[in-house]
């Protein structure tokens, strides 16, 4: 993204941790002392310190058959158990786990102790419908305190889960359905949002409508209190059934590479990827940055992370990371503007949230309503930010600093990707010299490196590409069902060295620091989102209407990119209203097909696209006309008259 290199330019200040924030800091600099002497060894003190073990492990890493890893592969655990039990062992029962605030403004506080009976009942209750380890569970859930509840009953049990975003359509989920052959459903009638209940369970009816899957039951929160159509036999309420099961419940150890989850997620071709975490490795480094990143002392903070479980943000820093390290912490509901700007700070004032992790996305449109909506609230208990899922440009970085954080709390911008399970490159808050913008260095027990396409290191003020040099624990272990896509998209760039691709251009400054460009391919991040222009160009396909369609990423001033599609109508000489309607038909028909959230910012429909003589689409130009700039070097075109032709439509 060009503005933040020019921003790099034009925010001088550094911020050094106070030497008070210094003196009461989780993590120093001796980690990365202990872990450039002997990287797995220290690994190995972190899983040794951070979790508890059935079975203690002696082998750290097995790279034998690289790029599938193995960590601790030797040991046994309990994810479940070292998320509750052991809390509740150690005489911590009476801590709030989770302070849940829906959205209507209920709330429950509930203690590790009843998030543990909880969590017993619902292993007990997945037990009894057949399902055991190895087996997959989809969960389609608001962010209610029951996705939790669900998401560590399976990890109990040693069932493998994979959640799937509230906001995908009928179809998304049962893709995600099909291709991991999920024995079971667990959602909700419905969920709040901006003041109405939003459904859930049609979307699930609708999924399974032609009875060709592999689903035996779906169990339904009640949450919405909406009526929803019932399938006898198939479908059960949630709590009718927890009701009835014991509350006893013996966690049993699993080998370290046991899977965890499944997570899809978008990559640049074809359809989303099962992306496929294990427990001891994951485990390990979710709790490890939890701890170190964020600066937890679990005795005294309130932490909350704004995301949705339905994103790998929601699986290591709301449910594991947290969890694991016996915090107290923060569940919302609902959207950050209901019913009034300021909600969130509302709930940071109401719970005293000390650590806040949210998206730039998010930032940038609080910036947009101005700084008295938060000035109006005590935000004073905040003392540490966190910024994931995109480049933070300095003047939010400033902006959250300064307005939400009292100028005083430091902001820790977050590197990492659904496929690195936890986070990489981070600063550390009572270490690193902050600057605005910079994601700035890898964590303690990482490497990483930026390099050009040959693999060269690039120098100072240079840019290239994130490159990942020696396995982590927390990596993906595959692709679901697809070993070889697991190969060919992440460790085929860069073979002969055996490095991990990232899929990110960055640029090293002088100080050795790292600054993310944004993607390299074809994957687009809106409002922190990770979709493709590939999955949403093939739904406009998908729509009798068109012949033929683009998408791009554009710059957007809040979401950061945005998808702007050029569709070709298959009859041609549409008129300029029929094209409007056209445009809004297929707008909504992305929606429906994958979700709301890869709704296009514009569809434009066109008679033509750009086009080199091998047929090559030329997204280059289409990305200049969607963010507005001149229209760049056309000559390799097979026909140059085309760019003008969209040029004038657009006007
Ligand atoms: C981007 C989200 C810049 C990046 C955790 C990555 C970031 C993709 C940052 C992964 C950051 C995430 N600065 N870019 N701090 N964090 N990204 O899988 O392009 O949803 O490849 O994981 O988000 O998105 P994913």
């Amino acid at each position: 993204m060009a503005d933040t290199i020019e921003n790099l330019l034009h925010e001088a200040r550094r911020f050094p941790p106070s030497a008070e924030f210094a003196a009461n800091a989780v993590a120093t600099a001796e980690l990365y002392e202990r872990a450039g002497e002997d990287r797995l060894g220290f690994w190995a003190d972190q899983a040794r310190e951070l979790l508890h073990w059935h079975t203690p492990f002696a082998h750290t890493l097995d790279w034998s058959n690289p790029p599938f890893a193995k960590w601790f592969a030797d040991g046994e655990l309990n994810v479940a158990f070292n998320c509750l039990d052991r809390h509740v062992l150690a005489g911590l029962g009476d801590r709030v786990a989770i302070h849940f605030e829906g959205e209507p403004g209920d709330s429950r506080a509930i203690t590790y102790a009843e998030l543990l009976v909880e969590v017993k009942k619902a292993a007990n209750l997945l037990t009894a419908l057949g399902v055991g380890a190895g087996d997959r569970v989809a969960i389609y859930l608001p962010m209610i305190p029951e996705a939790v509840v669900a998401m560590l009953a399976c990890a109990r049990i040693g069932a493998v889960h994979s959640v799937v975003f509230g906001g995908f359509s009928s179809d998304s989920l049962r893709s995600r359905i099909d291709d991991a052959a999920a024995k079971l459903v667990i959602t909700a009638d419905g969920g709040f949002r901006r003041g109405k209940v939003s459904p859930l369970k049609p979307a699930v009816d609708e999924a399974l409508q032609d009875g060709a899957h592999t689903v035996e039951h779906v169990l339904v929160v009640r949450r919405g209190g909406n009526d929803v159509a019932w399938t006898t036999g198939r479908d059960l309420w949630w709590h009718d059934e927890l009701a009835q099961v014991s509350d006893e419940h013996e966690a049993k150890p699993f080998p370290a590479e046991n899977p965890l989850f499944i997570l899809y997620t978008s990559g640049s071709t074809g359809k989303p990827k099962g992306i496929l975490h294990t427990t001891g490795g994951y485990l390990t480094q979710a709790a490890y940055t939890h701890r170190n990143v964020f600066d937890l002392k679990p005795e005294t903070d309130v932490y909350w992370c704004t995301a949705d479980i339905g994103w790998i943000t929601g699986h290591s820093y709301v449910v594991y990371g947290p969890l694991a390290n016996g915090a107290t912490q923060v569940l919302y509901e609902g959207t950050p503007d209901y019913p009034a700007l300021g909600r969130w700070w509302d709930v940071v004032a109401k719970y005293g949230v000390t650590i806040l992790y949210t998206a730039p996305t998010a930032v940038r449109s609080f910036m947009k309503q101005g700084r008295h909506i938060p000035e109006d609230r005590d935000l004073s208990s905040l003392r540490l930010l966190g910024s994931v899922g995109e480049p933070i440009n300095p003047e939010a970085w400033i902006w959250y600093r300064e307005v939400i954080g009292a100028d005083t709390a430091p902001v820790v911008d977050t590197w990492w990707q659904t496929e690195t399970g936890g986070i990489m490159i981070s600063a550390l808050p009572g270490v690193t010299t902050l600057k605005p913008g910079s994601a700035q260095v890898a964590l303690p027990g990482i490497e990483v490196d930026i390099v050009a396409e040959d693999g060269a290191s690039v120098g100072a003020d240079e840019g290239g590409l994130l490159v990942i040099t020696e396995p982590w624990p927390a990596m993906a272990r595959g692709i679901w069902g697809d070993p070889d896509r697991f190969v060919s998209t992440y460790w085929e760039q860069f073979a002969t060295q055996g490095w991990y691709f990232a899929g990110d251009g960055a640029r090293r400054d002088k100080d050795n620091e790292i600054w993310l460009l944004g993607r390299v391919d074809d994957v687009m991040n809106v409002s922190g989102h990770r979709l493709s222009t590939a999955e949403i160009e093939s739904a406009l396909v998908s729509h009798p209407l068109t012949a033929e369609a683009a998408v791009v990423g554009a710059a957007d001033e809040t979401t950061g990119q945005a998808h702007v599609a050029f569709v070709i109508i298959k009859d041609s000489q549409v008129d300029a209203a029929a094209a409007e309607d056209a445009a809004e038909i297929l707008r909504q028909h992305v929606a429906k097909q994958i979700g709301a959230i890869a709704r296009p910012r514009q569809v434009f429909i066109v008679a033509e696209l750009p086009k080199t003589r091998s047929g090559k689409i030329m997204r280059r130009l289409l990305r200049d006309v969607a963010e507005g700039r001149e229209i760049g070097d056309t000559t390799t075109l097979a026909d140059t008259q085309v760019m003008s032709i969209i040029a004038s439509t657009m006007k």
